[in-house]
């Protein structure tokens, strides 16, 4: 945590946002988290809320889990705050001065102010108004000496409205929580990607892998093998970057994609699939138990048929943080000459009942 702010250390507890439907999956994962930094705690979630709570009573305890969270290392949340207080029955003249009178005094400049809301059907019912209230509270906390600096160190200012009368306030740290308001990063339906779920390789490709990640990786003239490939979504985003593509599936690929002349089509089984000569890159997203799935990233990595994996997987109906961490513990920790490999997992915006995992090699 940058120390921008002693406001940080009258945080309570922690918020986190995730998918609806999946509070269990996040408390399950935040306990465990909790658990090896020996910090007490409970959580409190409502099912399909799309957040929950994380309460601490020591405030030694507090400090170490908010010095240890990092939203990257983080699977089913999408973005963790430290909550500094909650507002029930704002009245609809006074909000701006009941917010106000609520903030912590040590709370002197933020970097950005970000009005939010649950993601959930009645969550975004409110969005409208939280683009109205910005900016007479932006004006307000100016009045009353919270300083907007362009220093981007500097605390976040999160205000997560539950409806227009209840409010909780919470700080994030820009270096290690989420950079999209609500965790969330927006990403526009490609015009010519075959399919929808061609955003979940773009969202892995800017989530999981740092920049310089990116340009090692995906750069033009390097190949690729896309098992379980059809109609083509994933396999487009690696064309657009110049990538040359194996495609491997039963079912047909898009036209346009053929066209293209870097994807060469195979019609065969993807488990017994194997490349002639290593490729930089494997991504898969087979419909198949998760285990079989990281047995099968497992067998490639290790026998040096593929540099890094992005991919797929599915998730079972209940234990879905078991079933991650049990996939996670099948995937090697180093390549087929011994280099370790850096292994990142996600529960992705455009993920459903799945998550995204990253085995990338450690760049020096
Ligand atoms: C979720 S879809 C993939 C969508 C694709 N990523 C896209 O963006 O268009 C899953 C695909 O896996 C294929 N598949 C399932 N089992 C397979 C196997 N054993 N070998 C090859 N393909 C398989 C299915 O035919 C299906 O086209």
């Amino acid at each position: 945590m940058t120390d921008h702010s002693t406001s940080w250390t009258t945080c309570d507890g922690i918020l986190f946002y995730c998918r609806a439907g999946f509070e269990k999956d996040c408390a399950a994962e935040i306990s465990h988290r909790a658990g090896e930094l020996a910090v007490p705690g409970y959580c409190q979630a409502q099912s399909n809320s799309g957040f929950l709570h994380f309460h601490v009573v020591d405030p030694e305890a507090m400090a170490r889990l908010l010095r240890a969270l990092d939203w990257r290392d983080l699977v089913f949340p999408r973005q963790w705050l430290g909550r500094l207080r909650r507002i029930e029955g704002l009245s609809e003249g006074r909000r701006v001065e009941e917010i106000l009178d609520a903030l912590p005094s040590e709370l002197t400049a933020i970097s950005q102010l970000l009005l939010e809301y649950p993601d959930t059907n009645a969550g975004k019912s409110l969005s409208r108004f939280c683009r109205r209230f910005h900016r007479p509270l932006s004006a307000g906390m100016q009045h009353a000496g919270v300083r907007m600096t362009p220093d981007s160190r500097a605390p976040r200012l999160h205000l997560f409205f539950e409806d227009s009368g209840a409010v909780e306030l919470a700080l994030s740290d820009p270096e290690r929580c989420a950079s999209w308001p609500q965790g969330i990063p927006r990403l526009r339906m490609p015009r010519g990607a075959p399919s929808r779920s061609t955003l979940k390789l773009e969202e892995a490709f800017l989530v999981l892998l740092q920049p310089r990640e990116r340009s090692a990786l995906l750069r033009p003239g390097a190949t690729a093998v896309d098992l379980g490939a059809a109609p083509g979504g994933w396999t487009w985003q690696l064309i657009q970057r110049g990538l040359q593509v194996t495609a491997v599936d039963n079912g047909p690929m898009h036209e346009e994609i053929m066209a293209s002349g870097l994807v060469d089509h195979r019609r065969e089984d993807g488990f017994r699939y194997r490349p002639t000569r290593p490729v930089d890159l494997l991504i898969c997203d087979m419909v198949e138990q998760p285990s079989r799935i990281a047995d099968l990233m497992a067998r490639w990595l290790q026998q040096g048929l593929c540099r890094a994996a992005v991919f797929n997987l599915k998730l079972p109906m209940k234990q879905r943080f078991r079933a991650v961490q049990d996939g996670l513990k099948r995937l090697p920790a180093a390549d087929s000459r011994g280099r370790p490999l850096a292994i990142r997992c996600r529960q992705l915006y455009h993920d459903r009942d799945e998550v995204t995992v990253a085995v990338l090699p450690i760049l020096s």
